[in-house]
């Protein structure tokens, strides 16, 4: 009797001990995140660049979202193929027409998985490395990753995941918020990931309708357009987790605003050492890059 109850403490210790330590898990005191896994050196949001971006010591992989007809989450900027990178499943180029004529929404994710988008040469990031990958699924990401971070000692990443969508491309390009955050919530809770995600959207609706729904899911709001802090806090609602503006946008008072109202601003796509550490200096909360290499540890 006294060795089971012992055994039965052990194990609520050792769950407890687990859930505390997810629970916890903390945000970066600066966080470097590799954009779309770090496409200058890898074929962007595929695994082999989040795992190269774990190497190089990051501490959060930012990637885009979509959601195929069969109803799966895949790892994508584009609402279609991108002619500039990818391959029909018999190795041959496509032409914009063919590639943009089907919505990633209108295909079945076995058929989407037969393009190679990592073969090509990309002439916009000529140091990438060419490797011959698949769009892949947001589980099939999560499992490498936390099976990679797992075998080689490494720290917990943050995923900032983005739900591409514009109120324009409602059931033509993506579901509607409500069920595109459901799609992609079905997964983060099934794969236990929720205490180290960021969602994030230029499509203030789909944050939103998180916010609403899943309070304790850090949520940022991705801005192009030069607006005050209040601004963007009226018009999102609330007070998001986390600003992040297009670079150029930033200002020592932006951050001063963000940094007054408790709100972390993280800008992208920074791709120079130079202006790297221009904003660092300025005090920013963290950086996005296609370069993670670029990312001081
Ligand atoms: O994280 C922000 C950044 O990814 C937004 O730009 O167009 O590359 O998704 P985009
Ligand atoms: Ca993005």
């Amino acid at each position: 009797m006294k060795k089971h109850l012992a055994s039965i403490a052990f194990i609520s210790l050792a769950c407890l001990s687990a859930f505390a330590q997810k629970a916890t898990q903390k945000f970066p005191k600066f966080d470097t995140e590799a954009h779309r896994g770090g496409r200058g050196l890898m074929p962007e949001n595929t695994i082999p660049a989040m795992l190269n971006a774990i190497d190089l010591g990051v501490t959060t992989l930012e990637m885009d979202t979509h959601i195929t007809a069969d109803g799966k989450v895949i790892l994508s900027h584009d609402d279609t193929l991108n002619p500039l990178f990818t391959l029909t499943p018999d190795g041959k180029e496509m032409s914009k027409d063919e590639a943009h004529k089907q919505a990633l929404l209108k295909m079945n994710y076995a058929d989407i998985a037969k393009f190679d988008v990592g073969s090509k040469p990309y002439s916009k990031f000529p140091e990438q490395k060419k490797v011959k990958v698949h769009i892949p699924l947001l589980e099939a990401v999560i499992d490498s990753v936390q099976q990679y971070l797992k075998a080689k000692g490494k720290p917990q990443v943050y995923y900032n995941i983005e739900t591409k969508s514009k109120p324009g491309g409602d059931n033509i390009y993506h579901p509607a918020p409500a069920e595109f955050v459901k799609q992609l919530m079905e997964v983060i809770e099934r794969k236990e990931i929720i205490h180290y995600v960021i969602i994030q959207s230029f499509d203030k609706r789909t944050i939103q309708f998180l916010h609403k729904k899943y309070p304790q899911v850090k949520t940022a709001y991705l801005v192009d357009i030069q607006k005050s802090v209040n601004e963007y806090v009226t018009e999102l609602g609330y007070k998001p987790y986390i600003i992040s503006p297009a670079y150029k946008l930033v200002t020592a008072n932006m951050i001063q605003q963000c940094h007054a109202q408790g709100i972390k601003i993280v800008p992208w796509t920074v791709n120079t050492s130079e202006e790297i550490a221009a904003l660092k200096a300025l005090g920013v909360d963290g950086i996005i890059s296609d370069y993670p290499d670029l990312l001081e540890k």
